[in-house]
């Protein structure tokens, strides 16, 4: 069969920049023509090319998935790939296209997904390339792509017909190999080598109850594969765990503020003993007990005290890793394991090098991110089986654990709120002059407490060396409390503004205040010292965490 391969003419956009977590943009801004394929030859030529290579595809499934999975199919194809695994139907959850990647090895992977971001032919979609360990390009890599895109003349693609994606199976598209895999079986299979699925089954036969919500997104065919297929658990424990183009209209985002449904499922007086559930992509997870939202923060500290109970991670942690804005309660952690903790940037990919060089078995992000060194991208799934396995290791409920974790190692109390949909203008001016302002802010007092420390987070790799400047400002107070500023990476209307707080509690008799109200004054704080009505007009956030 004769191969054409079309050399198509194009010039660049603005705005290519990966972000966070790779180019995020409305699904119309995608579909213009040559959008996505500017930014896929840009990938393919900051990476010097992908002839003879292989690669991993799949996606979340949201809107504009099937086109996108067969645009790349033929330009990867157009520029010599040997081999592309895809996921059947165009379906990857992250962690699972990480774990895809690792097991056979591939050059790298396309993983489409605007992760939290609604879906549907007005919402998000989103685009993302992850290298060779299966996590996400390095900053070093996203900038050579982001360059490709500001000079990219044309891109090459098969003059081919659609690929059928939906039977698994090895098959050819224009002289190269398309293989259709099951998206679940090598995750399934991973999983099952990391926790204990018999004790875990045993927990469901003993009449434990669960609730997994997939939100529409990704996570369900996982989800339920695993744990109503492998582990047992009743028909009707995963509940919208269909995956839908436009998510059904739910934000696929697991907070208390998205995730309502499961919230008062939670609080209900026939509450199951254990609530779950997972982002559009399947990377994020919600731990819920009764009445009760373990905070991400603390999920970490918990899996990090308890992660011996686990097989997987029976040999004890290396090390463990946190965001700079997540609550200081994994370091406490660490301090009493003899175990060094990283404070690292916003963003997953900050944590590729310390799993790879085994300075760190488990990371976490207070934005509802948990994972460890199984693969390198966080894991919805496997985060949710990590608290399983501690429930049937020890036989305690949720709420149990929490309260024995905060007692022995005090609590971190810990909220974000978020100024979403702001002028990018004044978003910027209110960290201008936030980067001022603290700059004579160490010693002085602020509402009674002594700053310590107030600077723009920096970051040096230690294992590469390389520097992230700018990550967000930080004011820290001599009795250890913090607010936290930046601007979000990810969002893709005007700017959101995020404020982290945390203030730590060491006495058992003040564990259980409500975290606004154990943290008001620091919010009073963190609106005077940033000046956010002057600057946005904004005095209420828009999503508290
Ligand atoms: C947000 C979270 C961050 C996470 C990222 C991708 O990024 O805050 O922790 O890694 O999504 O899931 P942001 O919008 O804050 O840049
Ligand atoms: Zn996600």
């Amino acid at each position: 069969m004769t191969t054409y391969v079309n050399t198509i003419k194009t010039k660049p956009f603005d705005g290519q920049k990966p972000g966070t977590s790779g180019l995020r943009k409305k699904v119309t801004v995608f579909q213009q023509p040559h959008y996505l394929e500017n930014f896929v030859q840009s990938i393919f030529d900051a990476l010097g090319g992908v002839a003879g290579k292989a690669l991993v595809l799949g996606g979340d499934g949201r809107y504009h998935n099937r086109q996108a999975v067969q645009v790349i199919l033929k330009m990867a194809a157009a520029s010599g790939a040997a081999k592309v695994i895809v996921g059947q139907g165009g379906i990857l959850s992250t962690p699972a296209a990480s774990c895809v990647i690792r097991k056979y090895q591939t050059f790298g992977g396309i993983i489409l997904s605007a992760s939290h971001n609604p879906g549907g032919p007005d919402g998000d979609f989103g685009i993302k390339y992850n290298i060779d360990n299966g996590g996400p390009a390095p900053e070093k890599i996203t900038d050579a792509i982001y360059a490709c895109t500001l000079s990219i003349t044309e891109y090459q693609i098969a003059d081919a017909a659609d690929h059928d994606i939906d039977t698994v199976g090895s098959g050819e598209l224009a002289g190269m190999t398309v293989e259709v895999i099951d998206s679940v079986a090598d995750y399934a299979e991973l999983m099952q080598e990391l926790f204990d699925f018999a004790a875990i089954r045993r927990w469901f036969a003993a009449g434990h109850r669960m609730r997994f919500d997939g939100l529409s997104a990704v996570s369900g065919p996982y989800a339920t594969h695993i744990l109503e297929g492998l582990l047992g658990a009743p028909a009707g424990t995963v509940v919208n765990g269909v995956p839908l183009e436009d998510f059904g209209g739910h934000h696929p985002d697991p907070n208390p503020a998205h995730a309502t449904e499961l919230i008062d499922c939670m609080n209900a007086a026939d509450a199951p003993d254990f609530g779950a559930a997972s982002d559009g992509d399947a990377d994020r997870n919600m731990i819920v007990g009764r009445n009760l939202v373990v905070t991400p923060s603390d999920s970490l500290a918990i899996i990090a005290a308890n992660a011996t109970l686990v097989p997987g991670y029976a040999r004890g942690v290396a090390g463990v890793a946190r965001s700079m804005p997540t609550s200081c309660a994994v370091d406490r952690v660490a301090k009493a394991l003899g175990i060094p903790c990283f404070e690292t940037p916003t963003g997953w990919k900050f944590f590729g090098n310390l799993l790879d060089a085994g300075l760190a078995t488990l990371c976490g992000e207070e934005s509802y991110g948990t994972g460890s060194d199984h693969v390198r991208e966080k894991d919805g799934v496997w985060a949710v089986l990590f608290w399983l396995n501690l429930l049937a290791a020890t036989n305690k409920s949720v709420t149990q654990l929490v309260e024995a974790h905060w007692a022995q190692f005090g609590r971190n109390y810990y909220s974000r709120h978020d100024y979403e949909g702001i002028d990018t203008d004044a978003a910027n001016g209110l960290m201008a002059a936030l980067r001022e302002k603290i700059k004579t802010l160490i010693g002085t007092t602020l509402a009674g407490k002594t700053v310590q420390l107030a600077d723009d987070f920096a970051y040096d790799d230690p294992v590469d060396g390389s520097h992230s400047g700018k990550q967000g400002v930080r004011v820290v107070f001599a009795d250890g409390s913090r607010v936290v500023y930046r601007l979000s990476g990810t969002g893709t209307e005007g700017a959101t503004l995020r404020v982290y707080l945390e203030r730590f509690e060491a006495d058992p008799a003040r564990h259980a205040l409500d975290t606004q109200l154990a943290l008001a004054d620091l919010i009073a704080l963190s609106h005077e010292l940033a000046g956010i009505k002057q600057h946005t007009g904004r005095e209420t956030p828009t999503v508290v965490t």
